[in-house]
């Protein structure tokens, strides 16, 4: 199953860098889209090592199932990273994991081809499920969901400041004619929208915000976050390749807590004892984020942000 779309890796060099990969190591990559870090994994490990993607779309893992089949070190499943806790344990792997990447976000096979429903710019099915077999598609969502809801989703994920009057136009127009297009719901926003940004689509923060919503991609992180540190051996490295400030924050969150403890979250003036904390992870260099090389070869690098930790205890 090739569309045609293809994908230019972010942070290639740097992310598999950043895994210090060991050649006997055992490595999950949680985002294989068309294989990019996989295959630089691969490159690096020795005969003994392993490596087990994980992707929800279809094409990704027809990709991932032909490098499998030439590759007998590699291992595909359709399933959300939010679930490998249960395949590591399934595959004898929990808590011996030696590296976690996660490149968040949609693969631009997913963004381009307008079957999949992701694109305000060239029509399509108004669908934005990374697996289409599973959950309800944005169509589903925008006709049925209450105007507070669609409000929500657009504010909070989509951070778009008109997420209520936007909500409100879509909830009127549905009830003569449901949306079935993109093309259709990004006209509807635009002219809901009252504050046009210079050079962005009056549709972009509520596409962001659906795309969010019905992949649970927020969810999905802060449990993929946890299992990944389950999982993990003691010395091994969890990578995450961020593409917004939502998701970079989490992340940013999720990594301070584990090194400063929920202390960190309290005033400062409370006499709490900060050596009672003992870290699990340290924090490897600072956030990294792509080269002016690389943004001019692929425009959609500039908005990466690369976290890396360790696993101590
Ligand atoms: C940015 S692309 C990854 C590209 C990949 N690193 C490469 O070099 O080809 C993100 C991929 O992760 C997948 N994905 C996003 N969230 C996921 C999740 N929670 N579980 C599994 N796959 C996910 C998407 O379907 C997409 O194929």
């Amino acid at each position: 199953m090739n569309s045609g779309f293809t994908h230019i890796t972010v942070l290639l060099e740097e992310a598999v860098e950043a895994l210090a990969v060991r050649a006997d190591g055992c490595y999950l990559d949680g985002t294989f889209g068309r294989g990019g870090h996989s295959r630089l994994i691969l490159q690096n490990l020795g005969p003994d090592g392993r490596l087990l993607g994980f992707d929800k779309d279809p094409q990704a893992i027809a990709t991932g199932q032909a490098l499998a089949a030439e590759d007998g070190r590699f291992v595909i499943v359709q399933r959300s990273f939010a679930e490998l806790g249960s395949e590591a344990l399934a595959r004898g792997l929990a808590g011996k994991v030696s590296g976690v990447l996660l490149d968040l976000g949609v693969s631009s096979p997913q963004l381009d081809d307008p079957e999949r429903g992701f694109s305000f710019m060239n029509d399509g099915p108004l669908d934005m499920r990374m697996d289409p077999s599973r959950g309800i598609s944005a169509a589903e969502f925008v006709n049925t969901a209450s105007a507070e809801e669609i409000a929500r989703v657009f504010k909070e994920y989509g951070e778009e400041r008109f997420a209520r009057r936007m909500a409100g136009a879509v909830v009127a127009r549905r009830d003569t004619q449901p949306f079935e297009r993109t093309a259709d719901l990004a006209e509807v926003l635009k002219v809901a929208n009252p504050a046009w940004e210079k050079g962005k689509n009056p549709a972009t923060r509520a596409f962001q915000g659906l795309r969010i919503h019905v992949n649970n991609e927020l969810g999905d992180l802060e449990a993929g976050l946890d299992a990944a540190l389950e999982n993990l051996e003691v010395g091994g490295r969890l990578v995450v390749i961020s593409f917004h400030s939502l998701e970079d924050r989490i992340v940013k969150l999720f990594m301070r807590k584990l090194v400063k403890g929920e202390a960190d979250n309290m005033p400062r003036n409370l006499p709490i004892r900060h050596q009672a904390f003992e870290p699990r992870i340290k924090i490897i260099g600072k956030a990294q984020f792509a080269s002016d090389d690389e943004t001019r070869v692929n425009p959609r690098s500039r908005s990466a942000v690369m976290r890396v930790a360790e696993k101590l205890r």
